[in-house]
């Protein structure tokens, strides 16, 4: 059923997220039936705009446009939507600087949006532990967590959410799925672009803070967590905190990118790390023992997120006398090409029994023949339909940060060149990536 007579404000529609993402993505879901023209779209910023002006910013379809809207300031903004319509829910998105969140929030209630309004909150939320508690302390003066709905896009990317799917539908997983079998988890997040124009916002934030801190520790969280009663938000998110809680952060080691502190924005003197290596570990039963490591950075080699699960050798019996067997592995791409591949030993053909190494490939595409749908349109859909799975609850990010809190900023920064990773301090034989190839060969 599409969703019908729904007002959604962009705070910020002036810049570039609304520009690139939310305008097209809410188009695509005009498009595809998913939101009717029953819906208003008002866009909000301090920039003046003529309705028309503010429409052709945008390239999308003429019969979409005419959903667009434009106000300039907050003021009389609450009367300006309700003279658009009668409306069962308003969904404000906050396409703004973060350091106005909480201002704007509380003017947003001031102007009496209330219980029928729920908010969107872009990354980054908070810059630390107390930043973050603070910002989910001022959200929660105004508003109930219940209409708080903060953004990690790594949630509504496909093989993301197969995580959960494969590791609970799956019962060929089920008895490995812990210490028993398995050795250690390795995360590896490389992206080929540096900080490109988004200099001042990274040298205040850093790779941990950019990508570990949020995108990491969820993909970590669903990997790890123990099954929800059900598959309601809340049940979720609740086994996410749990695995978070037992959470210690054992080292970080940080480097920077040669040709960095040139970069536009970036301080000439920078220590900010632009390439993380993460040691972890979970302090529960499930994974007591499994060591986690963690490889994220930009100007490397190439773009490809993966996670890779190790398991233990098999015992030097039978084919593995002089212990030559790799043991198995099992890598989720998460990103490009989605798939999951089973790295598995087997006999190659023969008289004689020798073995080689193997592996089983699903690849999405190829499977089910769709086009992978946008995050954004993912996430502005299920706010939306009032689902809150895609989004994290305030004591997720408050509890990630926590544990992050001794190692933000701290320790020795290391160089390496553009376009070569640094060489490994994790002490652990760290899983080429590169070797699988992609999923969809
Ligand atoms: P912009 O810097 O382009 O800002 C968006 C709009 O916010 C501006 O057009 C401006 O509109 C308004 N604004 C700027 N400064 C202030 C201020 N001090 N007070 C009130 N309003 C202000 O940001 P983006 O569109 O790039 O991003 C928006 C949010 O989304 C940020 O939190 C960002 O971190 C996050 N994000 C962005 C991504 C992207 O791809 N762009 C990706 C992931 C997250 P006006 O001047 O008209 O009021
Ligand atoms: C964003 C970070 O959250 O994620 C960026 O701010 C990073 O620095 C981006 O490039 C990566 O997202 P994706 O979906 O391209 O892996």
């Amino acid at each position: 059923m599409a969703v019908s007579h729904s007002a959604i404000v962009i705070l910020g529609a002036s810049g570039d997220l609304a520009k690139r993402k939310l305008i097209p993505a809410l188009a695509t879901l005009y498009e595809q039936g998913e939101i009717d023209e029953t819906n208003v779209i008002i866009g909000t910023g301090r920039t003046e705009y003529s309705p028309e002006a503010f429409r052709s910013r945008f390239d999308v379809p003429e019969d979409f446009a005419r959903l667009l809207h434009y106000y300039v300031g907050m003021e009389g903004l609450k009367k300006y939507v309700d003279g658009k319509g009668t409306f069962e829910q308003i969904i404000i998105f906050m396409a703004l600087p973060p350091s106005v969140y909480a201002q704007r929030a509380r003017e947003l209630a001031a102007e009496g949006f209330g219980a029928e309004t729920r908010i969107i909150i872009e990354k980054p939320f908070g810059y630390d532990y107390q930043s973050a508690r603070k910002l989910n302390e001022e959200l929660h003066a105004v508003y109930d967590e219940s209409q708080i709905f903060r953004i990690d896009h790594y949630l509504a990317k496909e093989a993301v959410q197969n995580i959960l799917v494969f590791r609970f539908a799956n019962n060929l997983f089920h008895p490995i799925w812990s210490s028993a079998a398995i050795d250690s988890i390795q995360i590896s997040a490389y992206e080929t672009i540096g900080v490109e124009d988004r200099g001042d916002y990274f040298d205040g934030s850093g790779i941990i803070r950019d990508m570990a801190q949020n995108h990491l520790m969820q993909l970590l969280c669903l990997m790890t967590m123990e099954a929800p009663v059900s598959l309601d938000a809340e049940e979720i998110r609740a086994q996410k905190v749990n695995v978070l809680k037992t959470i210690s952060i054992d080292s970080v080691h940080r480097y920077q990118y040669e040709g960095y502190r040139s970069e536009r924005g970036v301080k000439p003197d920078s220590t900010t790390e632009t390439f993380a290596e993460i040691k972890l570990h979970i302090d529960n039963f499930r994974w007591t023992g499994v060591p986690i490591y963690i490889r994220v950075g930009k100007a490397l080699d190439r773009k490809g997120t993966e996670i890779g699960i190790q398991l233990k050798p098999l015992p030097h019996l039978l084919f593995n006398q002089e212990g030559r067997v790799q043991p198995n592995r099992v890598i989720f791409k998460i990103q490009p090409a989605e798939g999951i591949i089973l790295d598995l030993a087997s006999k190659t053909p023969g008289s004689e029994v020798r073995l080689a190494r193997t592996t089983m490939k699903f690849c999405y595409e190829d499977e089910f023949d769709v086009e992978i749908p946008e995050a954004y349109q993912k996430l502005l859909l299920d706010a939306l339909r009032g689902n809150k799975t895609l989004f994290v609850s305030a004591e997720e990010t408050e509890m990630s940060w926590r544990k992050y809190a001794d190692f933000l900023d701290h320790g020795e920064i290391e160089l390496y060149k553009p376009g070569h990773p640094p060489p490994t301090k994790l002490g652990c034989e760290w899983i080429d990536f590169e070797r699988y190839g992609s999923a969809c060969d």
